[in-house]
């Protein structure tokens, strides 16, 4: 007997259903991305994206349904995510999914987003052997957690200012790019070569395993400031490429250290940065000279998106860990 649960993401901007079976069946995924809307502000503005989520949500999972080919009779249970995130785009998706669960009379079970970002490496390997080590790197987060059983996690690393995210969007705004940054800078970063501008590397004190991404921001927003004074022409792919290497060295040589110190052999990666290209080299290729496995969604799994969600609430309705229905947002949920 399976288990269907019909899961919602609504914590920033991109309104996701997904209906997954047993943790690891993707049978639909539908992703609205609201990019087009926020790109004109050069970011996500809270309110719109409140306000688009609610247009939004309905057809979102109705059309999940329809893709999957079931009803809503078919359903075992529903999950959304309820933190972090921003508050009115979170309260939308929770307030959904407790009408359905209510209406449906379904058990409802209440998601971290961090923690969806994570079993995204459970759908494509539910079998998965703990601990694992994981690198979670989104818009908002730059976490190195240690994952001892399902549900259970210690960070054992954090930026200690920018998220590797915003340093990607920050930067990718200074070079004139647009937005969301993390995607232009990867495709930019393809035609330059890393090592013609040397930018620093901010490992802090020794045997720490937080990060700090503020400094290589400045450095670049520096260099570009230089050029334009001396009336310099600057190679932009040359600067994309150089400032991916330095955030992939850190986060990789980081997390490296983090699974020796730990005596992890798998490392797992998540989150949008997951995506960049850079980094799944860099961390594929360091970690096989040390004999450590290295696991990583395919991109679309590594973004915001419902399956996720689907797949952390699956290990939760095992064991039977499920949200009341006064279950409400929490912007600053911790892991
Ligand atoms: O996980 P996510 O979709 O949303 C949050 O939970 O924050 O991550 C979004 C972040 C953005 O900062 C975006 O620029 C970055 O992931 N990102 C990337 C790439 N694709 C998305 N950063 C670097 N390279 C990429 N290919
Ligand atoms: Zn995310």
């Amino acid at each position: 007997m399976s288990v269907v649960i019909l899961a919602l993401e609504t914590s920033c901007d991109e309104t996701s259903a997904a209906v997954v079976a047993d943790g690891s069946q993707i049978l639909s995924n539908i992703i609205s991305s609201q990019v087009d809307v926020h790109r004109k502000f050069g970011g996500v503005v809270p309110e719109v994206a409140s306000r688009k989520h609610l247009e939004l949500l309905n057809r979102v999972v109705e059309e999940a349904l329809a893709a999957a080919g079931l009803g809503f009779k078919d359903l075992d249970a529903v999950a959304v995510t309820y933190g972090p995130g921003l508050v009115g785009a979170l309260l939308v998706g929770v307030a959904a999914a407790k009408a359905f669960a209510y209406g449906l009379d379904l058990p409802l079970l209440g998601v971290n987003h961090l923690e969806g970002h994570i079993y995204a490496n459970f759908l494509a390997e539910p079998g998965l052997a703990f601990p694992l080590l994981c690198l979670v790197v989104s818009g908002g987060h730059t976490d190195l957690v240690l994952v001892e059983k399902h549900g259970r996690y210690r960070v054992v690393g954090r930026t200690r200012d920018d998220a590797a995210g915003e340093a990607f969007d920050k930067v990718a705004r200074t070079l004139g790019l647009g937005y969301p940054g993390g995607p232009l800078i990867d495709r930019l970063a393809a035609g330059g070569d890393a090592s013609a501008i040397s930018l620093p590397r901010a490992y802090l004190e020794k045997g720490s395993l937080d990060f700090s991404f503020s400094g290589l921001k400045s450095a670049v927003i520096n260099y570009l400031h230089r050029a334009a004074q001396r009336g310099e022409e600057v190679n932009k792919a040359d600067l994309a490429a150089g400032f991916q290497q330095a955030v992939s060295d850190v986060l990789t040589e980081k997390t490296l250290a983090a699974a020796k110190e730990t005596g992890v052999s798998t490392i797992l990666l998540a989150g949008g940065v997951a995506s960049n290209s850079g980094l799944r080299a860099a961390l594929t290729e360091s970690a096989g000279q040390e004999s450590i496995r290295v696991v990583i969604p395919a991109p679309v799994l590594c973004t915001d998106n419902a399956a996720m969600i689907a797949c952390a609430a699956y290990y939760k309705y095992l064991r039977g860990a499920f949200a009341p229905l006064t279950l409400n947002a929490v912007p600053d949920l911790k892991l």
